[in-house]
């Protein structure tokens, strides 16, 4: 194989995953998600949208400084503003991207940009040019790729390539695309442009058909080398292509696909389940490679089969993509430097010791409850605590729950509100509907309740109850998450974090703003 074959992974899952309507996460939690990306050896990380917010600015700025082995890119529409904050954010980066986009296909430009074609050409070279002045990494994306005129983007590319893109991406904006056509689109555009081999064309694709991680594969086979995806497949909508998909499709399928990325598949599922902690969004059991079923065999043949030789119903080793990793790490009488170093081998470090102290007490608390800690036990233990993150409007005091059999449950809780301390009382069908009437009737939030679910953190009837609550008022869509071995305590966590998000100011989304 030659050095041509290397397939760079681009994961956006704090960028465009975070655009997934609930989906926003704090500097604290990128960095660890960045921090597991980098142990993975993703190549390029995109941290984010420095122009979106102050929020999106300094966490690219702190992912920039923490991270060393990736390439820290930021997302910049083709105007200068927006390409000289990105270039602010990057500049602590041992290696850092700007990644520069304008939409493409007739109705963007018509209905969106409202702008005619020789000007977004214009634009995206100077926004490229400029760019170049800042990093010589510079990555310019056709936004709607999947539906523009060949002619155009001809045009367009080789025009950006002169002017110094060393990347082009080609998104499936809208999830549009199908295989067959989204790949040859990539194949005649590469034997069309005349410098087409001075740049790295990449694939970008939302799974809206379900296609995503399909469509990128198709554009490898027909030259792409860089594939961006996200974990997990989050992202707007139905969310991108699931970079764990694509990892493990191209290692498996090595006959198809004669390209090699230099990821470690073994923090796969370890990533999976931080990133589903911290946004809150759970993995389906029977999603590929990291849901719980994945390498569950159920049928009778299918397990005799396994048993006398693997490879009969298996493609894939359980173990390869970090499956049974799942040690028992610590316990009651662990100590703090054993605590401490078990975090930061996890990726979760502590800005000072009164943190460290505070995660300690949590993890004695939990111990007390719970016999055995495990890995996803401690992730949970720092995704509840959302110190610098969202302020504690509403918190969580004492809770009381009545239960018999018969009878309606009743919840009694009390709430420090902005440090004032109120009680309240109410009944409901069951115990969570007692407790989220009771805060309700302190709160007032008049938000909608959009799903809960909880899940159990490991196995075992001592596990620990992760929560997800979604709410939605005025447009403005949170995730609230909770953990605790009481699921009703969890319940209520998470319904609380939830109605401090929609209490926290709200960020925009210039990509959907247009220019
Ligand atoms: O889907 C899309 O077109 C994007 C671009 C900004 C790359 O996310
Ligand atoms: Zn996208």
């Amino acid at each position: 194989m030659t050095a041509k074959d290397k397939l760079y992974i681009f994961d956006t899952t704090l960028r465009d995953g975070e655009q997934s309507p609930g989906a926003s996460m704090t500097r604290d939690e990128k960095i660890r998600i960045a921090k597991m990306l980098e142990k993975m050896r993703v190549d390029i990380i995109e941290a984010g949208f420095a122009i979106a917010s102050k929020g999106d600015f300094e966490s690219i700025q702190a992912i920039a400084q923490a991270v060393k082995d990736s390439t820290i890119c930021s997302l910049a529409r083709a105007v200068p503003g927006d390409i000289e904050r990105a270039a602010e954010a990057i500049k602590p980066a041992n290696s850092g991207r700007i990644h520069t986009f304008i939409a493409t296909s007739p109705i963007h430009m018509q209905y969106k940009l409202k702008m005619e074609p020789p000007k977004v050409l214009e634009q995206a070279v100077a926004a490229v040019k400029l760019a170049r002045n800042h990093t010589d990494d510079v990555e310019f994306s056709l936004e709607d790729a999947s539906r523009s005129e060949f002619e155009f983007m001809c045009k367009i590319i080789e025009a950006v390539i002169d002017a110094g893109a060393r990347t082009i991406n080609l998104p499936d904006t809208v999830g549009y695309g199908e295989p067959g056509e989204y790949g040859a689109m990539f194949g005649r555009l590469i034997n069309a442009i005349p410098n087409a081999d001075k740049a790295i064309f990449s694939t970008h694709c939302h799974n809206d058909l379900g296609l995503a991680v399909a469509n990128s594969l198709a554009a490898v086979m027909h030259g792409a080398r860089q594939v961006e995806c996200t974990i997990n497949g989050l992202g707007e909508r139905a969310g991108n292509a699931a970079l764990e998909e694509i990892a493990m499709a191209v290692r498996t399928r090595q006959d198809m696909m004669p390209v090699h990325t230099d990821l470690d598949v073994s923090h796969i599922v370890p990533t999976s389940r931080l990133v589903s902690s911290i946004t809150g969004f759970a993995v389906q059991p029977n999603k590929a490679i990291v849901g719980a079923n994945a390498f569950a065999h159920e049928s009778g043949i299918h397990q005799d089969g396994v048993l006398k030789h693997r490879e009969t119903y298996e493609i894939m080793r359980a173990e390869d993509v970090g499956w049974n990793t799942n040690k028992l790490v610590l316990g009651k009488h662990s100590g703090r430097a054993a605590v401490k170093a078990r975090f930061e081998a996890l990726g979760i470090t502590f800005d000072n010791p009164e943190a460290l102290s505070a995660a300690f007490e949590r993890f004695k608390d939990l111990a007390d409850k719970k016999h055995e800690i495990f890995d996803e036990d401690l992730q949970a233990l720092v995704s509840d605590v959302k110190p610098q993150s969202v302020p504690e409007t509403y918190k969580l005091g004492d809770l009381e729950i009545v239960c018999k059999t018969g009878q309606q449950p009743t919840a009694k809780l009390s709430l420090k509100i902005d440090g004032a301390v109120q009680q309240a009382e109410a009944t409901g069908s069951g115990p969570v509907d007692a407790t989220y009437k009771a805060i309700e009737s302190l709160v007032k939030s008049n938000a909608t309740l959009k799903l809960y679910s909880v899940n159990a953190i490991t196995q075992g009837t001592d596990s620990q109850g992760d929560v997800t609550v979604r709410l939605e008022k005025g447009g403005q869509i949170v995730n609230g998450v909770g953990a605790d071995t009481d699921i009703v305590t969890a319940s209520a966590k998470a319904y609380l974090h939830a109605l401090n998000l929609l209490a926290a100011p709200e960020r925009s989304h210039p990509q959907r703003e247009g220019i």
